[in-house]
């Protein structure tokens, strides 16, 4: 059975990678924080390279969540000290052990909308991963350092990096059921956010097929994202009433589809999200 030490896995979508990966990998959860499940834990601090390295020996594949994972609550200094030096520790602890694969949770911050202060709007919709990248914030500025510090180890040691972007993780927890029924009540004011979402077992999964693609030497970049919009509306109308300067590819964008595609990830990495927003608001599925 293969290993994956997974940082960052007693999270709020730590444990649900972790749940997704149990039953067929050994799972050693990294954190500074003990899991709330019975995953197998070692206490340990990303920031720590020595102690990285220590803990990377005979691992197969990392896994890598540990981050502050939204800017507005850390100062910037902060939210780039941990992500990018703790990526970058990471990387840095694989390839002194040889390991040949790394998932990292990237974000769709890195396009730049969601935490812009000044204007920024798609060119087109929907956002693919030819789309560029405009982060004014240091959230999306970090995963984007953190995605180019991954090209650089696959050119270097040959090493699998694979950077999942995600829009907001939705998850099924009581508590967050509340806050999403009070987003969907007052839309407009997300329209910085697309309205994109992914419902955490999804994204989950997708780490799950990530890690079952086998090694090749490369680094591949996907949206991994819900295939409609958290509104339910229609996206051409949303865009035209808060992007009116963005194109509208209509053939690729009916009904409630997601402003950001997914199309590249079901290609390449044969994504298959089966969630909506409707089970969001179940609490059967929470880890
Ligand atoms: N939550 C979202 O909507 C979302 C969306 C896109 C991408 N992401 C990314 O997914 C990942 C996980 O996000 P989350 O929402 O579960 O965040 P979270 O804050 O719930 O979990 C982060 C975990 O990392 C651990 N951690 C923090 N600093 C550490 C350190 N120095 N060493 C070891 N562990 C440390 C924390 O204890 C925590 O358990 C992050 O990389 C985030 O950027 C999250």
């Amino acid at each position: 059975m293969k290993t994956v030490l997974v940082t960052g896995g007693s999270g709020l979508f730590g444990r649900y990678v972790v749940r997704a990966l149990v039953e067929r990998f050994r799972v050693i959860v990294i954190d500074k924080k003990q899991p709330e499940n019975t995953a197998e834990y070692q206490h340990g601090d990303v920031l720590d390279l020595t102690a990285m390295i220590a803990c990377t020996r005979d691992v197969d594949a990392i896994v890598h969540l540990a981050a502050i994972p939204i800017p507005l609550d850390h100062p910037a200094e902060e939210v780039v000290r941990l992500n990018v030096m703790g990526t970058f520790n990471m990387l840095e602890a694989a390839a002194r052990n040889n390991v040949r694969t790394f998932v990292f949770a990237s974000s769709e911050s890195t396009l730049g909308f969601a935490f812009a202060d000044r204007k920024n709007h798609p060119d087109y919709v929907p956002v693919d991963e030819e789309h560029p990248l405009r982060p004014q914030d240091p959230y999306g500025m970090s995963k984007i350092l953190c995605e180019e510090m991954c090209k650089s180890y696959t050119r270097k040691y040959g090493m699998q990096t694979l950077c999942l972007r995600m829009p907001w993780i939705w998850v099924p927890e009581p508590q967050e059921q509340t806050f999403y029924r009070a987003l969907i009540a007052e839309y407009p004011n997300w329209y910085k956010n697309l309205w994109a979402f992914v419902h955490g077992i999804d994204a989950a999964d997708a780490f799950a097929l990530a890690l079952d693609r086998g090694y090749r030497d490369e680094h591949r970049a996907w949206f991994i994202t819900a295939d409609e919009n958290w509104t339910g509306l229609a996206s051409a109308k949303l865009v035209q009433e808060f992007f009116p300067e963005t194109i509208i590819n209509n053939d690729r964008l009916q009904g409630a589809a997601s402003l950001i595609a997914n199309d590249k990830a079901k290609t390449e990495l044969g994504f298959r999200p089966k969630r909506t927003v409707g089970d969001v608001f179940s609490t059967t599925n929470v880890p």
